[in-house]
């Protein structure tokens, strides 16, 4: 796994040049307050794919896309000072375009999509920043009467630094202020993971893209 590791993170900065996007900006506007904390959940990965890289809507090899919207999520990573952090691991694991996550926990019965990376894994290049590309996750049942609104899941770490495990949403949807996850956040806390994206169009494909930046706490 770790040479896989290593191999998709030295092909991160190729693919980030690929989508035609590099030189974004550093954030507008910094938080010095770490990013909120929300519960890693039950599907964070029991194996990591050997595919890990930050294209989660294609498998390595092959010439098939994952069904459902394609999406680009990105940010800058910085610490309590608003220094950017280069180096840091940034995790995702997300359910497909149904709802279903590649885990054994997910019992759910919901079809898998066999074309879809259910995790990525990158470094922060020297300014701090990340960047996924995606499929918008669809809705789940987390029980009977509590239904989770599209998200994706976040683990980002550097040894010095407090492990940030957290959540991003879609801004709009209507779920979100039923989650019983995103609700237990204070308002301020929450609008900053809730996530504005925006369609746009990149190397003649549309999709959608919004900025996720966060703020880890150094140890002292
Ligand atoms: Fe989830």
């Amino acid at each position: 796994m770790q040479s896989s590791r290593r191999r998709f993170l030295s092909h991160s900065g190729m693919l980030i040049g690929a989508f035609g996007l590099a030189g974004k900006a550093l954030a507008d506007s910094c938080d010095f307050r770490p990013t909120a904390k929300q519960p890693l959940g039950p599907f964070y990965p029991v194996e990591f794919p050997t595919d890990s890289d930050i294209d989660l809507t294609r498998l390595a090899g092959s010439a098939v896309r994952a069904t459902g919207d394609v999406m680009i999520i990105e940010g800058v990573v910085t610490d309590d000072m608003c220094k950017p952090i280069k180096g840091a691991i940034v995790e995702i694991w997300q359910a497909c375009h149904t709802g279903r996550y590649n885990h054994p926990s997910d019992t759910s019965g919901t079809p898998l999509d066999p074309n879809f990376q259910y995790y990525g894994v990158m470094r922060t290049d020297d300014q701090g920043r990340y960047r996924f590309k995606t499929i918008k996750p669809g809705a789940y049942d987390a029980s009977e009467t509590w239904r989770r609104p599209p998200h994706i899941h976040f683990k980002v770490g550097l040894r010095g630094y407090r492990q940030l495990v957290t959540q991003s949403y879609w801004e709009g949807d209507g779920l979100n202020d039923k989650d019983l996850i995103l609700m237990d956040l204070p308002l301020e806390e929450r609008r900053k993971v809730v996530i504005n994206f925006k369609d746009e169009i990149i190397n003649g494909e549309k999709m959608g893209r919004g900025t996720f930046d966060m703020t880890l706490k150094k140890i002292p």
